[in-house]
This record gives structure tokens, C-alpha cells and sequence, in this order.
């Protein structure tokens, strides 16, 4: 599934859940992990798989390899290694990736002055240099090389303009801006790519990546500001993870363009009332796939996490409860089996009415007189200002007391 970049009528979805994922502090992966979870997102339909930098590690490269082996068939996703711009980083990633079909190799270097001075000690022109020979050398491998300057969102817009040209125009077709330190505003990495794409001469020869850390909590909303702007590729990771406080989270960016695609729409040239898809992802295989990764990786998800959260689809107070049994529309945005939940949680607790209460027994086989459950309601009241949450136990405990002892 070949990606030129001027067929790109949908947001691309790259996810880097298995490079950028994995550098999370304890979430290391083996090599079985790593092709069980690429598995998983071939199915959610991620557009790239970032399988791991193959020079890093031999474990690394073994996975690389295998998941280009296994996933990367004809009709399967992008493979892609990461690769510094350096020759052998690149010939290790082209090795890994030889059994893909459809290979990327995604090669980098840095762009700030921070970073030219104390981490590369290079002047601008030398780093241009090696971008432009490091992206000749990865395009001797496979027509399609990804280039990242990495943390241009500290770096000199002009520079970064005058790097973006060269690396397209030594063969890159998609170039990455990354916001490495989580730094940058939306409003600035929205102004940033409307700059990139009124700067860069040639441009149009490639796709407009983002890709950006969370170290702010802006991750998302920078993104989604990108997109208005041009960028037509998403780097992100499973529940957000990654260095430090994470990457932009796939599933909120999948699903912040899915419910409100009438928004988003214009900005790809559509309708408002477009009902084609913004992304290729299957958004049903989204709980799944975040479970997976939490469960391999060991990191757990935070219950009030959007979309994927314990809590994101269960309602504890009694007026809310009672909206959502009438009607979903009025505490819900989204539909939870829209992720591939089987339904929302209706959460019993102190602040849980009666229709609430009435509605967990009728699903957990119970029908009762309206005195049983009078009865019954004021023994799960009662319970309920002594424990957090009433189980199914709970209440099936409370009603065969009730019921028997009539
Ligand atoms: O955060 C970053 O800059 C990266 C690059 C390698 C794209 O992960
Ligand atoms: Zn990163």
C-alpha cells in the first residue's frame, strides 16, 4: 500500500508505538511482542508500522526484520527502521527491512542551535551536507525515505525551510517536523507548517509529517492544528506512550477527527458533510489494540484517559446516569462500541439513582415488583456509603437477601 504524496486524500497514520513507544522508561518489548503488536496494528490499519531502529540493538533489528517478514506483505502497511543520518545506521535499517513489500527508511538529524552546538558540534552547512548525502544514500535502498530535522520546533525557521528543500530535493517524500521536546504551542506548530509549505519551494514533492512529545500535554492539539495547516501525516504511539510524558496519542487523534470530522473535513478539501473516512484506521480495533499494548508493555492506562480510560465511557453521578439511560446524546459524545467496546459502563455507586440501579439488575438477569426493589435499592444505598463501587456480586448478594426474605 504504496503512499506517492500527491495521492494523499486521507490523514496518514504512522505509528511509532514500537520505536518511540518503546524508549518509555521500563517498557521494553521482545521480539515476539513486538510482531504480536504489529499484528494488531496491520489490523487497526495504521498506514506506517515504525517497527524499531535497527542499528540500536540486535534485538532490534531482529524484530525489524521479522515484522517486515510477517507484516509487511503486499497489501500490509509500510514498514519503516528509524536510522540516524549516519552510513551504517542506514545500511543496518535497510538490511531489517529487506522482506517488506513496501519499506521506508526514516533517517534524521538534529536542526536547532541547541542541539548543533553541544550534542553535534557541526555548523549548519556541514549538517546540510550530511542530510543531503544520508538522504541519497537511504533512497539507494527504497523510493521511500522519511527525513526528520530533529527538534525544529526550536529551530530557525529559515534554516529549517533551506533543510526541508534540500532533503526533498536529495529524495526524502516525506519530511517530519518534530516537536522533540514537547515545547511549541498549537497556534506556533500550526503557524509553523503553514510557513514550511509557503517557504519551501518544493514541498509539494512530499508529504508533511508531524510528530511531537507530550511534555506539555500538547501533543494532540498541536497536531490537529497541523493538519488545518497542511500536514497529512500523524506520527503518534498506542495510549501515548513514550520518552518522558509520551507521544501524541493515536486514539485521541483518530478519534478528536472522527467525531468531529464535519469540522475537519474543509480542511482536506471535503464537504462538512463528508462521511468518507479522515483516517484509514479501523476505529473498532481501538480498545483492543490499546489493551495489547498496555498489557506487553506493563505501562497501565490512567482511568480518566480520553477514549481509552477505565472512566472514559462511565458515568458515577445519578444525573448523569439518568441522562444516559434516557438518552446517550446527553452525557456522550461518542459511542463506546465506535471503539470497540461492547457498551458504556454505567459505574454503581452512593451517587447512582434508581433507574440506574434498575437498569444493572434487568442486565444481570433480575426483574423486580416495584416493592422489591424499593426494598432492594435502600439495602444498595446502604452499601454503597460504606463501599466505593457495588459489584454485579454486590447486587446480586443484596436481591436473593431481599427476595428471600420475603
Ligand atoms: O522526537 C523526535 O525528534 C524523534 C525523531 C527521531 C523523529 O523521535
Ligand atoms: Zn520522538
Amino acid at each position: 500500500m504504496k503512499v506517492q504524496p500527491d495521492q494523499v486524500d486521507r490523514i496518514l497514520i504512522f505509528d511509532t508505538t514500537l520505536r518511540d513507544g518503546e524508549q518509555s522508561p521500563g517498557a521494553t518489548l521482545n521480539v515476539a511482542e513486538k510482531l504480536t503488536i504489529a499484528k494488531q496494528l496491520a489490523r487497526l490499519g495504521v498506514d506506517v508500522i515504525e517497527a524499531g531502529f535497527p542499528f540500536a540493538s540486535p534485538g532490534d533489528f531482529e524484530a525489524v526484520q521479522q515484522i517486515a517478514d510477517v507484516v509487511g506483505t503486499e497489501d500490509g502497511p509500510v514498514i519503516c527502521g528509524l536510522a540516524r543520518a549516519t552510513r551504517q545506521d542506514i545500511e543496518r535499517a535497510a538490511a531489517a527491512l529487506k522482506p517488506a513489500a513496501h519499506k521506508r527508511i526514516h533517517t534524521f538529524i538534529a536542526t536547532s542551535d541547541i542541539h548543533l552546538k553541544h550534542k553535534l558540534k557541526k555548523t549548519r552547512s556541514e549538517v546540510l551536507a550530511i542530510a543531503s548525502d544520508m538522504v541519497a544514500l537511504a533512497k539507494t535502498f527504497t523510493d521511500d525515505v522519511e527525513f526528520s530535522p530533529e527538534d525544529a520546533g526550536r529551530s530557525d525557521p529559515e534554516f529549517l525551510y533551506e533543510m526541508l528543500e534540500n532533503a526533498i530535493a536529495s529524495g526524502a517524500t516525506t519530511v517530519n517536523i518534530p516537536d522533540t521536546v514537547g515545547y511549541i504551542t498549537p497556534s506556533e506548530f500550526g503557524a509553523l507548517i503553514a510557513g514550511i509549505k509557503a517557504n519551501v519551494p518544493n514541498i509539494d514533492q512530499a508529504v508533511i509529517s508531524v510528530h511531537g512529545h507530550n511534555d506539555l500535554g500538547l501533543a494532540v492539539a498541536s497536531f490537529l492544528e497541523a493538519v488545518k495547516n497542511g500536514a497529512r501525516q500523524l506520527e503518534c504511539t498506542i495510549n501515548g506512550i513514550g520518552e518522558r510524558a509520551g507521544n501524541a496519542a493515536l486514539e485521541e487523534l483518530v478519534m478528536a477527527m472522527h467525531v468531529r470530522r464535519q469540522y475537519y473535513n474543509p480542511f482536506l478539501g471535503r464537504e462538512p458533510e463528508s462521511e468518507a473516512p479522515l483516517t484509514n484506521i479501523d476505529t473498532q480495533q481501538i480498545y483492543k489494540t490499546s489493551r495489547l499494548v498496555s498489557s506487553l508493555t506493563g505501562m497501565l492506562v490512567q482511568p480518566n484517559k480520553a477514549i481509552v480510560g477505565s472512566n472514559a465511557f462511565a458515568h458515577e453521578s445519578g444525573i448523569h446516569q439518568d441522562g444516559v439511560l434516557k438518552n446517550r446524546l446527553t452525557y456522550e459524545i461518542m459511542d463506546a462500541q465506535s471503539i470497540g467496546l461492547v457498551d458504556n459502563q454505567i459505574v454503581l455507586g452512593k451517587h447512582s439513582g434508581r433507574n440506574a440501579f434498575r437498569t444493572r439488575l434487568r442486565e444481570i438477569g433480575f426483574e423486580l415488583s416495584e416493592q422489591d426493589l424499593n426494598r432492594a435499592f435502600l439495602r444498595f444505598k446502604d452499601l454503597a456509603d460504606k463501599k466505593k463501587e457495588i459489584s454485579d456480586w454486590d447486587i446480586e448478594a443484596i436481591v436473593k437477601d431481599e427476595t428471600q426474605s420475603q
